[in-house]
């Protein structure tokens, strides 16, 4: 006998068939199913034929396609005995806990005395899906995927992100084929190379309507996810732990949560759904109304050249500006003067802060500002006490290729996390220091997850010492960027670039996944130090505007109207934060290649930011009306050009925007959009909209 079983969230329901012998398969992933749909009709309307040179019956794509059900593809599981000998688990219901918010199946093996795990939680307007193996003696779990779900028929490709350091969330578009499309991130760390997160359009699908679906593999360690197109049509996807140095024999795996989006609003339904879950169920801000401060951070104006008298003097200036929290970064420990030594002494440099951190910190409160320091705290220099002590701490080879001239330690040993919480939390408690930037700025030598789970088990140690304090996610930029590390941190660093034209797009393709609110964006120095191009100060503020907002430049770089600029734009940014980072961000789809946008809408639409950026020189002589997307259409809205004193002179005749506010419904700016004025590229147009 079969059962179905079906779970819902508000705009999304997954089905599963769900037999007495065998794992369950998802026989449905889409829109939200009406209340009546009777599900074994459901299963009965898709149920297979069988052709010449076929099994006689078609092997389902269960959550763990197996071995013994001569699947054609590949297997969800992959076990052996610790003798090397394959085995071939085989499974049958054994209970299942049902909740609205979630459920959990539990199959077991009797002969090989195996239980297996499937849950699926409703995670704000996403599912998040786990499975999990318990073995009564030690066996070898090369593979297990987490739950697998069919991936639809009526696409022609998928959306992937790939990148590189500065140059994070790049998107591209690879058609379905037959075979195996086989991504993973081998070196330890979610990676720039390969995001863990894939989109499966559905023929039609637009930046604003059409279905898509969406997953997304939380894990901070190095994943694997294959997208195979069966030879009989049918198509899977895996996402998994990537497993290899690792693999020891071992009674009990679970993999990490899997997360599933759906909608029929196009790529903007998909961005909706993660940003809300991202912000309301996976981010525990230590304070949730405290609205996020703006950052000044030190790095690309005084790198580890610490001098505390110029740091008063910068910290002076970035609260002139309006900061309001102050990250020491890279440079204040123990001889770190360079990128080749100190990385493990975590302790105050007495040559460069004679008096500790004390007095700096003081300045940096009474300017009104809060405190973050720069940790590394998972690596080593040779050149350290740490490492002349401990040098068995080390992760891999003595002879391995050093990364930024450094090495990694080993977090899978207690001695070395129980070092790490130690000085964590000895510094914290010392200092009165509100935020951490956790940086991690080398690939691991080797894949190994227990890395990852060591990880995770400091900050989780850490933050039970310090709730108060916010960490932000680093590793080069934006390396370590999943919803697993968002389980336990407030902030990522989206890339090492700040340069704002390369910001834009990042931060545009990054919105499918991340909402505004975790996303750290800065204003960078006039010559952008990874890039060479030298940007206006008007572009660089807003486009940190558009997300949390922080400055990296030497404040003193700045000329007075620079400083204003960056000042006013800065004052924008408080007085619009608290809707923006409650809203959500949209994707503007562009007539115009040249001209790129996204829009902010607030939770209950009566307030929105357009911002179009001129990212190029367009290959017409006239820019494009650009439409907006996700307002009520029925609503009349007043729009307002925010920053109609940044034309260039070049427009012989002002649109009407730049002049006065218009008045128009939802329904009009969505279908004829606005005309924005003639400009440079590197401009960036700001359109306020409110309901009248
Ligand atoms: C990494 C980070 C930078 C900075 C440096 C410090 O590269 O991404 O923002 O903190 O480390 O060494």
């Amino acid at each position: 006998m079969t059962r179905f079983e079906r779970v819902d969230s508000p705009e999304q329901s997954l089905v599963f068939a769900i037999p007495n012998a065998g794992l369950p398969s998802c026989i449905y992933w889409g829109t939200r199913l009406p209340a009546g749909e009777q599900l074994e009709q459901l299963a009965l309307a898709v149920q297979s034929d069988v052709n010449g040179g076929m099994l006689d019956a078609v092997p389902a794509i269960t959550v763990a396609p197996l071995a013994k059900e001569t699947f054609p593809g590949q297997l969800g599981m992959k076990l052996r005995h610790p003798d090397g000998r394959g085995l071939d688990p085989s499974f049958e219901i054994e209970g299942a806990t049902i909740a609205s918010e979630g459920s959990v199946w539990r199959f077991v093996d009797p002969i090989l005395e195996l239980q297996y795990q499937l849950s699926v939680e409703v995670v704000g307007n996403a599912f998040a899906l786990q499975a999990s193996l318990e073995a009564k003696t030690p066996i070898l779990i090369e593979w297990l995927a987490a739950p697998v779900i069919p991936a639809p028929l009526d696409a022609v490709e998928t959306i992937e992100f790939s990148g590189r350091w500065c140059g994070e969330f790049q998107m591209s578009r690879v058609p379905w084929v037959a075979g195996i499309r086989l991504r993973e991130s081998r070196l330890g760390r979610t990676s720039h190379e390969h995001f863990p997160g894939l989109i499966l359009p559905s023929i039609g699908c637009g930046e604003a309507s059409g279905t898509a679906r969406a997953m997304h593999y939380g894990w901070s360690g190095g994943h694997r996810m294959l997208a195979e197109q069966l030879p009989d049509g049918r198509r899977q996807v895996q996402w998994g732990n990537v497993a290899d140095r690792d693999l020891v024999p071992s009674t009990g795996y679970q993999t990490s949560k899997l997360y599933l989006a759906c909608s029929d609003k196009g790529l903007n339904g998909i961005a909706e759904q993660f940003q809300l879950t991202v912000r309301d169920y996976i981010v525990d801000f230590p304070d949730s109304e405290r609205p996020r401060p703006v950052h000044y951070n030190c790095w690309e104006a005084v790198y580890f050249d610490h001098k505390p008298e110029e740091l008063v003097e910068i910290a002076e200036r970035a609260a002139a500006l309006g900061a309001e929290r102050f990250v020491l970064d890279d440079g204040w420990f123990l001889g770190r003067n360079d990128d080749t030594s100190s990385l493990g002494d975590w302790f105050v440099d007495q040559l460069k802060y004679p008096q500790g951190l004390t007095p700096l910190i003081e300045k940096v409160h009474e300017l009104g500002m809060s405190f973050g320091l720069w940790f590394e705290p998972e690596m080593v220099n040779e050149d350290s006490e740490l490492f002349r002590r401990n040098p068995e701490w080390l992760l891999g080879p003595v002879d391995q290729v050093r990364g930024r001239q450094q090495l990694v330690l080993d977090m899978s040993l207690g001695p070395v996390r129980a070092y790490l919480l130690q000085r964590l939390d000895a510094l914290l408690s010392e200092y009165p220091i509100d935020y951490i930037k956790w940086d991690h700025n080398r690939v691991l030598p080797h894949t190994d997850a227990n890395q990852a789970r060591g990880f995770y088990q400091l900050v989780d140690a850490l933050r039970a010492l310090h709730p108060r304090v916010e960490i932000e996610s680093c590793s080069s930029g934006g390396g370590r960027i999943d919803f697993g590390v968002l389980e336990r941190t407030h902030r990522v660093w989206l890339s090492d670039s700040n340069d704002a034209l390369e910001r834009f797009w990042m931060q545009r393709n990054a919105a499918l996944f991340l909402p505004a609110v975790v996303t750290g964006s800065h204003v960078g120095p006039r010559v952008c130090h990874t890039s060479g191009r030298e940007l206006p100060i008007e572009f660089r503020a807003w486009v940190a505007a558009t997300r949390h907002m922080g400055f990296e430049m030497d404040p003193r770089e700045l000329t007075e109207h620079e400083a204003t600029v960056l000042t006013a734009v800065t004052a924008w940014y408080k007085s619009n934060r608290d809707w923006m980072h409650k809203g959500t961000i949209q994707r503007v789809h562009s007539d115009d290649p040249a001209v790129l946008g996204e829009m902010h809408i607030s939770q209950d639409k009566d307030q929105f930011a357009l911002f179009v950026a001129q990212m190029e020189a367009s290959a017409q002589s006239l820019p494009l009306p650009v439409r907006m997307v996700g307002l009520d259409p029925l609503v009349q809205y007043k729009i307002t050009l925010v920053n109609a004193d940044q034309q260039h002179g070049i427009n012989r005749a002002p649109v009407a925007l730049t002049r006065d506010s218009l008045e128009l419904s939802g329904l009009a700016l969505m279908s004829i959009g606005v005309q924005l004025p003639i400009s440079f590229p590197a401009t960036l147009w700001v359109i306020k909209g409110e309901k009248l």
